[in-house]
């Protein structure tokens, strides 16, 4: 399915009926890494997880854009769906998504779930190590963002006994222009600190970390938890940076614990 929103069009995948629940996914892919989600989510909720603009198979229109501007065409495909409040999960800098989201767009969120993603903006050590990767996306394209990011997605033991989802990551990866890569790195270098912003979410929260998380490691999850009213944390085991595709069983029965509690009805 698709919509033409904030002078865009995003492609999306729209499962199943009731409370709804929205997916933003990691940089640099795109929708389809919800995979092992959407059977098990759209059982019991409307699940829609949506190609960011520029990724998968939506239009990127112009660059630079701030994650605010990626928060936006969220909030106006929720309008455009008739939506006025869903659940959200963000996974990296879908996280990041979700935290300029909430700054935005507060009354629209009715539970937020954070997966292996951090709330302090970039060091200044991380923020020339993103330079870097745009040189190296403009000089040598996406299939050297893949060699880069595939070992920080991914823990070693996916990556030496799993070559299917290697093969999946990377074609996601492969299928995004460098544009957008370039345009991702810039917006995640350009973030706030959304420290501040931890007291002030007012809903239900999860924060789920793969236990093998390199980049966004469970001490980023822990410090979230702690300051966030009543979230609640989950340690992934056997999963790095992609915890929901590296544990998918352990991530979804997270997810859906989550919103059993908020009053949905989770079918089995
Ligand atoms: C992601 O998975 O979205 C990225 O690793 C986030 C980041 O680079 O900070």
């Amino acid at each position: 399915m698709d919509a033409y929103v904030n002078g865009v069009r995003l492609e999306y995948t729209d499962e199943g009926t009731g409370t709804p629940i929205v997916l933003l996914h990691a940089f640099p892919l795109n929708r389809t890494m919800w995979t092992p989600q959407l059977d098990p989510f759209s059982a019991s909720f409307r699940t829609i997880a949506v190609d960011l603009r520029g990724h998968g198979g939506s239009s990127l229109s112009h660059t630079p854009y701030a994650l605010e501007d990626l928060a936006t065409d969220i909030k106006d495909l929720l309008d455009h769906l008739n939506i006025q409040e869903a659940i959200f999960v963000g996974l990296s800098m879908g996280g990041y998504i979700l935290m300029a989201f909430y700054r935005l767009y507060a009354d629209r969120v009715k539970a937020l779930v954070f997966a292996d993603t951090r709330a302090q903006a970039d060091t200044a050590d991380g923020r020339a190590a993103r330079f870097e990767m745009v040189r190296t996306a403009e000089t040598q394209g996406a299939a050297a963002i893949a060699d880069i990011m595939i070992p920080r997605l991914l823990s070693a033991h996916t990556i030496q006994t799993n070559p299917a989802l290697v093969g999946k990551v990377r074609a996601m990866i492969l299928g995004n222009p460098v544009e957008t890569i370039v345009a991702d790195l810039r917006a995640m270098a350009a973030r706030p600190d959304s420290i501040p912003l931890l007291a002030k979410i007012a809903r239900p929260t999860r924060v789920l970390v793969g236990e093998l998380d390199q980049g966004t490691p469970p001490s980023d999850a822990r410090f979230m938890t702690e300051r966030i009213p009543g979230a609640r944390l989950a340690v992934l085991r056997d999963a790095g940076h992609l915890s929901n595709l590296e544990n998918p069983q352990a991530f979804n029965q997270a997810v859906l614990s989550l919103l059993g509690e908020i009053g949905g009805t989770v079918i089995e």
